[in-house]
């Protein structure tokens, strides 16, 4: 089904010849608390899950709720987030989002790699963001929300926000059929090449709206530290490059840096 990133470019033009890696900086230490991703083997199956932590009371659940309420208030009435809904708005990016939103069909948002909502405030103003986008729009329908780390209290909580946390772990290999939205924060770039992979067609590619690590910044990596040998990992990331367009997400050194750095909205072609 998913042609080779060579076969995709070639019918459009030719990009990628040699080989090459590109390096990536740690971020706030996070990826040692994190699991990484399995290897490519284990990655093909799509395995059925359920939250490791199976241990859960009404006074942890209510207790993240009003976490998750207060922080969701909190962002809404931020500056970032008025700068935030404003670019989505813009003359600029609002011609990408409408080209993909006017469909029949509302669209589905897909969000990977949002972390512990519990442990972090990071991955509770991500999620808030997620929240405060649907409540804005009536043109997202479904939020669906996947992390192999996510415990019973706060797929309790994710459900209680109208949230539909899946049972499967896709490892990103969702196959678009209807535009949707990918909201992946700060995911490492495995999951999203293995989400361009699935798609790896015009068709496909084009209903994509994806929210993640900026594929820009992964190509000055790649230039920064050279190119020896293409990383089979973000070989499609690297490709698809020249058929992005994306817009930077604005954050300026407060209390949002932590959770938005780095992050840009993607569209493939026009
Ligand atoms: C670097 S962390 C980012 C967490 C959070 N969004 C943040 O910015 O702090 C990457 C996240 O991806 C999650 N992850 C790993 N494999 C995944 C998969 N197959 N599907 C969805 N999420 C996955 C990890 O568990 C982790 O929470």
């Amino acid at each position: 089904m998913a042609a080779s990133a060579e076969t995709l470019i070639s019918d459009q033009h030719k990009v990628l010849d040699d080989e090459w890696t590109i390096v990536l900086p740690l971020r706030n230490n996070q990826r040692r608390k994190f699991p990484k991703l399995k290897s490519a083997e284990q990655q093909k199956e799509q395995t059925q899950w359920v939250p490791t932590d199976l241990e859960t009371t009404q006074e942890r659940e209510q207790l993240l709720m009003k976490k998750m309420q207060i922080s969701i208030e909190k962002l809404e009435k931020s500056p970032f987030f008025t700068v935030f809904m404003d670019q989505i708005r813009g003359p600029e990016a609002s011609d990408y989002f409408l080209k993909r939103t006017r469909s029949e069909h509302k669209l589905t948002m897909v969000i990977y790699g949002i972390g512990s909502i519990e442990s972090y405030e990071s991955p509770r103003l991500q999620l808030s963001l997620a929240i405060l986008m649907k409540r804005r729009f009536d043109w997202i329908g479904e939020i669906e929300v996947f992390d192999p780390i996510i415990s019973l209290t706060e797929s309790k909580v994710l459900k209680g926000l109208g949230c539909c946390v899946l049972s499967v772990n896709e490892q990103g290999r969702r196959q678009v059929v209807n535009p949707t939205m990918f909201f992946m924060p700060h995911c490492e770039a495995e999951l999203y090449d293995n989400l361009l992979k699935t798609n790896w067609k015009y068709e496909n590619l084009k209903q994509i709206i994806l929210f993640g690590n900026s594929f820009e910044k992964y190509e000055q990596h790649r230039s920064v530290f050279g190119c020896s040998g293409l990383d089979d990992s973000r070989k499609h990331i690297v490709s698809i490059q020249p058929f992005t367009k994306e817009f930077e997400i604005c954050t300026v050194l407060d209390d949002y840096f932590r959770a938005f750095h780095g992050s840009s909205w993607h569209f493939f072609y026009h």
